[in-house]
């Protein structure tokens, strides 16, 4: 049996959100407008997310299914919305009749500009920390993944990944965590949230911290994406210029001193980073 490729998931505040993945093509379209009519016709939410963060590709048919789908929510007195779609895929849904006030964080350039300029608002008193995050979405942006959607999900990420060392976003002083809360908090992509609290195996050190059940709030990403993510962290120091990855290990754990955190999660962590560093310069070299 194929695995399903439709997410169909309920919100606390009573919202259903509905998660197509991947190629959403013939092969996807029954089984997304089973999910849409059930929602629609039989749950009736007061609101329903089209949550398009996964999706590499809609063809023409279910592009019509979703706009369909939106007429259909007004039929029903369900408000529909649209969210994380790119925007090729946003114009691509305009023109199959989706209003464009359905369409919620819309990416792709303006992601990556939106998460620049809130990590510049964040970072203004933290100039080393600014200069580190530059450098890291530029390695970032070096990677060039080849699909927009993951391309702009990164780039953001790089841009955001440290904000949780910002005063005003301090709330439990771990910084992945404390940086996805805020994002969550100001509505950004679960996406990019999730990047966020996961970067550079950030799991080891709440581990130690204590705060694993925290991050767990925040699923994880394996992919080519969360390791590139890391592999930017990893490879730019704190002033911004690039480093190989064991000059970065030990700066990073003589900065911190041997008792930190991050010291006692480095022999787990540290491998593991190491491992995420490797993927990418493979994928890298087989690229080139
Ligand atoms: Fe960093």
């Amino acid at each position: 049996m194929a695995a399903e490729r439709v997410d169909v998931t309920s919100r606390p505040d009573g919202s259903v959100v509905i998660r197509p993945h991947g190629h959403v093509n013939a092969d996807v379209t029954g089984e997304l407008r089973h999910a849409l009519v059930e929602v629609i016709r039989h749950t009736r939410p007061a609101r329903l997310v089209l949550d398009l963060a996964d999706v590499e590709e809609l063809d023409p048919l279910n592009l019509g299914v979703l706009a369909a789908a939106c007429l259909l929510g007004d039929d029903q007195q369900v408000l529909v919305f649209v969210d994380h779609c790119s925007t090729r895929l946003a114009d691509e849904l305009v023109a199959a009749g989706v209003s464009r006030g359905r369409l919620r964080h819309v990416h792709g350039p303006s992601l990556v500009r939106d998460a620049r300029r809130l990590a510049q608002t964040l970072l203004a008193g933290l100039p080393e920390r600014w200069r580190h995050t530059a450098g890291v979405a530029a390695r970032a942006d070096e990677v060039a993944l080849p699909g927009e959607a993951d391309a702009a999900a990164l780039v953001a990420a790089a841009w955001l990944h440290d904000i949780g060392y910002a005063d005003r976003v301090r709330e439990t002083g771990f910084h992945p965590l404390d940086g996805a809360l805020h994002l969550r908090a100001l509505g950004w992509p679960d996406r990019v949230a999730c990047l966020v609290a996961h970067h550079s195996e950030a799991v080891c050190v709440a581990e130690v911290r204590g705060l694993a059940g925290r991050l767990a709030e925040f699923p994880r990403e394996d992919s080519a994406v969360a390791d590139a993510l890391t592999y930017a962290d990893q490879t730019v120091g704190p002033n911004g210029l690039v480093l190989e990855f064991d000059e970065r290990l030990a700066d990073m754990l003589r900065r911190h001193g041997p008792d930190s955190p991050n010291a006692r999660a480095n022999p787990r962590r540290a491998p593991l980073l190491r491992a995420a560093v490797g993927r990418v310069e493979s994928r890298r070299h087989a690229a080139a």
